[in-house]
Formats: C-alpha cells, structure tokens, sequence
C-alpha cells in the first residue's frame, strides 16, 4: 500500500471584522517593522484603508512599509524588488493583501529577502535555505484562488516568460485572515470570474483520482457553499454572509487542490498566457466541456457533486446524473454571465496550435479524472473557440 500524506496546518482566522485583529497577531509573531505586498489596483480602495488605518501612522512602535507594485500576473522583479525593499527597511515579517498575485509574490519575496542571489528559475535544482524565514500573514481581498492556504507561489520568470510554480511548505503563511468585509467592493464580473475559478478547484480536485478522502470532502462542501454563495455574492456585493462563505469556499477549494487538478486548469492555463483571459473565466468557459469530456469516459463521475448542489440525482443512472450535473452547471455558469464562446471573451481562433501545445505541457491533466491525449485537447479547444 502506498503512503499518502494529509496535511491542513494553517491557522485561518474568519470572520466579519477579522482584520481588527491584525495588530494582536503582529505582536504575536514578533513582527515589528512589516512590509505590506499589494497591487496598484488595490492601494485606492476601501480595504486597504481599513488596512493602514489598523497599522497606523508609522513611528509609533511599529513601523509600515509598502510595495505595492505587484503585477496581475507577478513576474520574477515583483518578488526581487519587494524582498530588496524588505532588507532596505530592515522588516522581520510581510502582510501579502489582495488577490492571488499580491500574495503569491509575497510569499517568495520573503525567500530572496534571506537569499537575494537565489535563481528562481532553478528553484528545483538549487538548494535553498528556508530556515528563520519573516512570518507571513495573507489577507485575501478576492474568493478566488485559495492562494492564502497554498504553499506555491506562481510566478512568470524572465528567462521562460512562462508561470512557474514554486512549491515549498515553508511558503505558507503563518496566519490567514478571512474578513468578508474586505471583498464586498468586488465587482460583480471579478466576483463571478474568481468564484468561478475556486468551484473549479472543488470540482476538479474532487475528481482528481489520487487517494485523499479529506480533500474529497472538503472539496464537496466547498461546492455547496459556492453553489449557495456565488450568485447571491455576484447580485448583492454587500451580503456578507454570502461574501463570507465565498471566501471560506475559495480557501476549501485551494486546501483540496494539493489533490491536484485536472484537464480544466490545461486548457484555462494558455488562454491566460496567449490570449490574456482572466483564470477565472477561462476555467468557467471550459468547464462544462470539461465534465462531458470526463463524464462520458467514467459515467457517474460527478452524482456525489449533483447531491452537493442539491439535485435529484441520487436514483437515477450513472449518465443522467451526469447529465443533471453538468446541465445544472452550465446554467449555473450562464446566470453569472460566464457562458460563451472563447472568442466572444478575448480567445484567438488561429491560435488554436499554441493553445494546444500549450495546455499538452501543462501539467494539470496528468492528474484529470480521465487520460488526457494532446487530441483530446485540440478538440475541446475546437468546441469551444
Ligand atoms: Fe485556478
């Protein structure tokens, strides 16, 4: 029998006002001088205010610095850039505040601060030292990518330009906090894109076939608080309780994805890349064609994920409780306006052939439900140009 690894160990805090607690953790975890990681998007709004106004005017026994420069999708100067400001200031701890961008790059941030010279390009190959790394804390300001609980950091290197994903446990964070009140001023098109993209990391992580039933039921759950959550958080952005549950959905889904993903996440991944799609609607436009390409080479696949949305299906035969699903999650997608084709949202048709060889590389599909072919691919790419 093979040995399979569980692991949940970072300490979420959760709630409406969440971030009031800040201070009392950064005393905690000795952090005195802490750099905060951001975006430009975020710096003008609401939650960065509650922020700053928490962390208060620098000098009086604590001092603040910010970096908030990270791009969409961070490259190899947002993490340098931020780790030589953490050594320039002197901070012992990083607050990595936003989306997943800001956060992935300052968890890797944290690891150039102790080794500046460190080649991100040869995480895997250079021995790096991971001991007396700063403290993170990351406060999510979108429900989307779990980035918070992950322990990988994505980050587009210079010498590929592609996004590679460094992996290491001591990238996690010390402390999450998950305030609802912080993602209320999300926009209902990012709200559906991001809530999107968490429902496809419970989607496909459940069905990922390797053996972690933990994360089966975590990914499950996660399902049905989105299914309850997402449209009312997408029509009404002030519904805390809807707000709340996305954002504990989001963190669910990336805490079942050490499972892995699926063929989904290959085909959302290039159109990223080439196209400049956002993740979250790239995954919601394939992911319909996604399940009937799973369902129908491993019928009843996805019943356990009808009876999380609350349909009928527990009776029926292994292909109509696909069916019921799968329909049940192409209206779902379509009343938060993520329904289309690929070109409709900024995909190119001629660019079928490098999306193709794009998404064979990716290595997401090696651990989809189904064996994946590089044909298999093309022709989803083709039904859904
Ligand atoms: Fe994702």
């Amino acid at each position: 029998m093979s040995l399979t690894a569980f692991s949940f160990p970072t300490r979420t805090l959760f709630g409406v006002g969440a971030i009031q607690e800040l201070p009392s953790h950064l005393a905690r975890l000795g952090v005195r001088r802490p750099l905060v990681v951001t975006d430009p998007g975020l710096v003008s709004t609401d939650a960065f205010r509650a922020l700053t106004a928490l962390l208060g005017p620098a000098g009086c026994n604590r001092e603040w610095f910010l970096f908030g420069q990270v791009h969409p999708n961070p490259i190899e100067d947002d993490v340098r850039l931020a780790a030589a400001l953490m050594r320039e200031k002197g901070c012992d701890g990083v607050i990595a505040f936003g989306g997943g961008s800001p956060l992935d790059a300052g968890k890797a941030a944290r690891l150039l601060a102790k080794s500046p010279g460190f080649p991100l390009a040869r995480f895997y190959d250079e021995p790096a030292d991971w001991t007396g790394l700063a403290p993170l804390i990351a406060i999510p300001t979108t429900a989307g990518t779990g980035s918070e609980v992950g322990r990988s950091s994505v980050i587009t290197l210079d010498a590929t330009k592609r996004k590679a994903v460094l992996f290491h446990p001591e990238l996690l964070a010390k402390l999450v906090i998950l305030d609802p009140e912080l993602t209320v001023g999300l926009p209902p098109k990012l709200t559906a894109a991001t809530g999107a993209d968490a429902l496809t990391h419970c989607l496909e992580s459940y069905t990922c076939p390797a053996f972690h039933p933990m994360c089966d039921g975590i990914a499950l759950e996660g399902i049905r608080l989105i299914v309850d959550a997402l449209p009312r958080a997408f029509r009404h952005g002030a519904d805390l309780d809807a707000r709340g549950k996305m954002l504990v959905a989001a963190a669910m889904g990336a805490v079942a994805f050490q499972k892995d993903l699926g063929v989904v996440h290959s085909l959302a991944h290039p159109l990223s890349t080439l196209c400049g799609m956002h993740h979250g609607t790239a995954n919601a436009l394939c992911l319909v064609a996604g399940m009937r390409f799973c369902a129908a080479r491993q019928p009843g696949l996805y019943r356990r994920v009808g009876l999380a949305c609350d349909l009928d299906v527990l009776r029926c035969t292994d292909p109509e409780a696909d069916q019921r699903t799968i329909e049940f999650m192409a209206r779902f997608l379509a009343d938060l306006g993520l329904a289309g084709r690929l070109r409709d949202f900024g995909a190119k048709p001629e660019l079928l052939e490098a999306l193709t060889a794009q998404a064979w590389e990716d290595p997401c599909h090696k651990t989809n439900a189904v064996p994946v072919t590089r044909d298999d691919l093309r022709a989803l790419y083709a039904e859904l140009l």
